[in-house]
């Protein structure tokens, strides 16, 4: 694995910068959706205040979603900047797996901006967005290998778990430093969801870990699984910090105890950093490394760093989003 991340080249850590950006902006707005949809426990201020997060979120995920374009064009160019803005190169990216994901992205993130209105019609479009942009990941990358439908049914819904998990960061984080018995009560509700939605969308993840890999211990031994290894420790961590907040923190808010808004707004950023963390090992690992099935053992397992020249891997089964 670590020999895997040490060959990242110039132009493929700047593919997995920018997945990084796409994925976090997308799972920010789609979640900002599903917040206004789902929860309740909040104040008119505070749900204007999603509505802005869910617009400047779907604005920079649109931005980091198109830009991966140019940076795909340029990757399969030899890492040229005039690859980049090559029309036929440019052109066929876009025809691709990658484009058409871009486009589902952009009609789910423009429904997400119908959040801004406040009725129950224009919450549920956003709604209906949220599920499409979290549906876009299953138009390209490993997902699209057999079985297509259920691997994209349970991308789609991994996602959607992800997305009202993140979307309930921002106006948690504003709450706690304003009101925190309103910061406690909406704690309170989202703990009555995430009971059900963190474990079923952790399955959804080991789900598709075992399907893409068909032996998942032998996978262990593969760059692929090592990074899924270090997702998982993140991913534990990440536990760690929703169970602090649960069982200490949001008591402590409901009882006015000193300081605890102080101590979940600091325990809300730095879920969000290991949120950060977890999504640029994700982007690392369906960039670099791909599911090895065990037909395949040996088999040409080109990825898209080592595939030399790069535009012959467009045609490689591993062929990543
Ligand atoms: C038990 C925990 C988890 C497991 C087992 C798991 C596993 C997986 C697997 C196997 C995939 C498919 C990757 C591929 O296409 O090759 C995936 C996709 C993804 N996961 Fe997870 N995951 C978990 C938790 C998380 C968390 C906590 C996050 C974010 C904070 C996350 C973010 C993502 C994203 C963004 C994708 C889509 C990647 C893409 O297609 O670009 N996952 N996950």
């Amino acid at each position: 694995m670590l020999s895997t991340v040490l060959d990242i080249d110039g132009v493929t850590a700047v593919e997995i910068l920018v997945k990084t950006g796409a994925s976090a902006g997308s799972l920010a707005a789609a979640g900002s959706a599903l917040a206004l949809l789902a929860l309740t426990r909040f104040d008119g201020a505070t749900a204007r205040s999603i509505r802005r997060t869910a617009v400047a979120a779907a604005a920079f995920a649109a931005a980091t979603s198109v830009l991966r374009i140019p940076v795909r064009a340029s990757f399969l160019m030899g890492g040229t900047f005039s690859g980049a803005f090559d029309p036929a190169i440019v052109g066929m990216v876009a025809e691709s797996p990658l484009g058409t994901s871009l486009w589902v992205r952009l009609a789910g993130l423009a429904l997400v901006c119908l959040a801004v209105v406040d009725r129950r019609q224009a919450r549920i479009a956003a709604g209906c967005g949220a599920l499409l942009v979290c549906a876009s990941f299953a138009f390209r990358g490993h997902t699209l290998e057999e079985p297509r439908l259920v691997l994209g049914l349970l991308v789609t819904f991994h996602l959607l778990g992800l997305a009202f998990w993140v979307g309930v960061f921002a106006p948690l984080h504003r709450l706690a430093g304003s009101d925190t018995h309103a910061a406690g009560a909406l704690a309170a509700e989202f703990s009555a969801w995430a009971v059900r939605v963190v474990p079923a969308l952790a399955a959804a993840g080991v789900a598709l870990f075992v399907i893409l890999t068909a032996d998942p211990l032998a996978a262990l031994g593969t760059p692929y699984g090592q990074l899924l290894a270090v997702k998982l420790v993140l991913f534990t961590l990440l536990l760690g910090l929703a169970a602090l907040n649960r069982y200490r923190l949001t008591p402590a808010l409901q009882t006015r105890t000193l300081r605890a808004g102080a101590n979940l707004r600091r325990s809300i950023r730095l879920e969000a950093l290991v949120v950060l963390a977890i999504l640029a090992t994700t982007a690392t690992l369906t960039t670099v490394a791909f599911p090895e099935r065990p037909a395949e053992h040996g088999a040409a397992g080109e990825t898209e760093s080592s595939a030399a020249p790069a535009l012959t891997s467009t045609s490689s089964p591993h062929r990543h989003g």
